[in-house]
C-alpha cells in the first residue's frame, strides 16, 4: 500500500506553535506538505506572550527538510485570517488543506457567563474556524478541491472540573463546530470540498492545569501524545480521505468515529405525558452501564426524524 503523502499540497494550520498543531504541522510537513505555521502565540487563558512560537516550528521543520512559513496572526481577526490564507497563496501558490487548531481555554462558569472569556471562546474557537473555512473557500472551490479538519473537543459532551465546575463556552464553542463541519460538508460536496471533525485528547500546556496531580494527568503523560492526534487526523487531511461531515474521537492511538444516535424510541399519535413515564425505558433506549446501546440508529442529518418517526408507525404510509 502507498503511503499517506502531501507533495504539492499547502496546509494552514492555526495554533500550530505548540501542542496538538505543533504536531499536525510536522507530521504534514514530513508528508511533503508546504506549510504555512500560524501561531498567535498567546497563553491558554488568551494573554499575548513574548516569544515566536511559530517561527519555532517553522526551524523545526525546515531543520528536517521541510518546507515552512510562519504566520503570527490571530484566527479572531478577519483581517489576520484573510492574510494568513493569502500568505498559503502567495508563498506556495495554492490553498488545498485548513487544520484549525488554534485554542485557548479559560472559559467561565455557565451560570456566570457570559464575560470576556464567553467572547473570546466565541471568537477564537467558533468563529475562527469559521473564518478561516470562508477565507479559504473561494481557492477551493476554484480548484474544484480543499480538505478541513477543525477541532472540537468531548467537551461539547458534557465537561466537568474536578472541582465541579461546569464551563460554559469552551464547551459551547466546540458544539458549534461540530454543527459548522456538518454544514461545510453539505456544502462542499458538489466541489470537492470535505470537512470533518477531531474531538483530540492529548497531554499539553492545555490540559495539564486542568487536572493536576490526578490520575488522570498521569495517563495522559503516560499514554496520549499530541503527535498520536495528527497521526490520527492524518487521513482527513489527505486526497483519499473517505468521508465528509464527520467527527472522530483521536486519543492515545485509538482512532473511532462520534455520531449522534436515537433510539426508535416511543411513539403515540394519542401522546401523553403518563405514556411518556410509563415508556420511558423506550424513550431512552436500553444500554448496559458501558452505554453499550441496542438498537440504535445514527442520526445522519435532520431527516432522520421523519424517517424514525414512519418507523416507529407514526404516518408510515405518507410519501416523505
Ligand atoms: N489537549 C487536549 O486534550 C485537547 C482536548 C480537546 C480539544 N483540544 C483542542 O485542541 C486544540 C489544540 O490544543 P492544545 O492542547 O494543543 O493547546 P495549546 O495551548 O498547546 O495550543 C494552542 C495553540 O493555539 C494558539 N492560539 C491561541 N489563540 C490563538 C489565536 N487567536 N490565533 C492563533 N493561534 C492561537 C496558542 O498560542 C497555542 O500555541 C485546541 O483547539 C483545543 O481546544 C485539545
Amino acid at each position: 500500500m502507498s503511503d499517506v503523502r502531501f507533495d504539492g499540497r499547502v496546509a494552514l494550520v492555526t495554533g500550530a506553535g505548540g501542542g496538538i498543531g505543533r504536531a499536525h504541522a510536522k507530521t504534514l510537513a514530513a508528508r511533503g506538505a508546504k506549510v504555512v505555521v500560524n501561531d498567535y502565540g498567546v497563553s491558554i487563558r488568551n494573554e499575548v506572550q513574548s516569544g515566536d512560537r511559530a517561527q519555532a516550528v517553522v526551524d523545526e521543520i525546515t531543520a528536517a527538510n521541510g518546507v515552512a512559513v510562519a504566520n503570527r496572526g490571530s484566527v479572531a481577526s478577519q483581517e489576520d485570517v484573510a492574510a494568513m490564507v493569502q500568505q498559503a497563496i502567495d508563498t506556495f501558490g495554492r490553498i488545498d488543506i485548513v487544520v484549525n487548531n488554534a485554542g485557548i481555554n479559560a472559559s467561565d462558569p455557565i451560570q456566570e457567563e457570559p464575560g470576556p472569556a464567553y467572547a473570546a471562546h466565541m471568537a477564537v474557537h467558533l468563529e475562527g474556524q469559521l473564518m478561516t473555512m470562508r477565507a479559504a473557500w473561494p481557492h477551493m472551490a476554484r480548484q474544484g478541491y480543499g480538505r478541513f479538519v477543525n477541532t472540537s473537543s468531548a467537551a461539547a459532551l458534557g465537561f466537568v472540573q474536578p472541582d465541579g465546575t461546569w464551563y460554559g463556552s469552551y464547551a459551547i464553542a466546540k458544539a458549534g463546530v461540530l454543527a459548522a463541519t456538518r454544514q461545510a460538508a453539505g456544502a462542499g460536496a458538489p466541489l470537492g470540498i470535505k470537512a470533518n471533525a477531531i474531538l483530540p485528547l492529548a497531554i499539553s500546556r492545555m490540559v495539564t492545569p486542568l487536572i493536576p496531580g490526578t490520575n488522570v494527568l498521569e495517563y495522559m503523560e503516560r499514554f496520549t501524545t499530541a503527535e498520536h492526534v495528527a497521526l490520527g487526523a492524518c487521513l482527513l487531511a489527505a486526497q483519499e480521505c473517505p468521508v465528509s461531515g464527520q467527527a472522530f474521537s483521536i486519543s492515545g492511538g485509538r482512532v473511532a468515529r462520534v455520531f449522534f444516535a436515537s433510539p426508535l424510541g416511543f411513539a403515540d399519535p394519542e401522546l401523553t405525558p403518563e405514556k411518556v413515564r410509563d415508556n420511558w425505558e423506550l424513550v431512552v433506549g436500553s444500554q448496559n452501564a458501558d452505554h453499550l446501546l441496542e438498537e440504535t440508529y445514527e442520526a445522519v442529518d435532520n431527516a432522520f426524524e421523519y424517517a424514525l418517526l414512519q418507523k416507529a408507525g407514526i404516518g408510515a404510509e405518507a410519501k416523505l
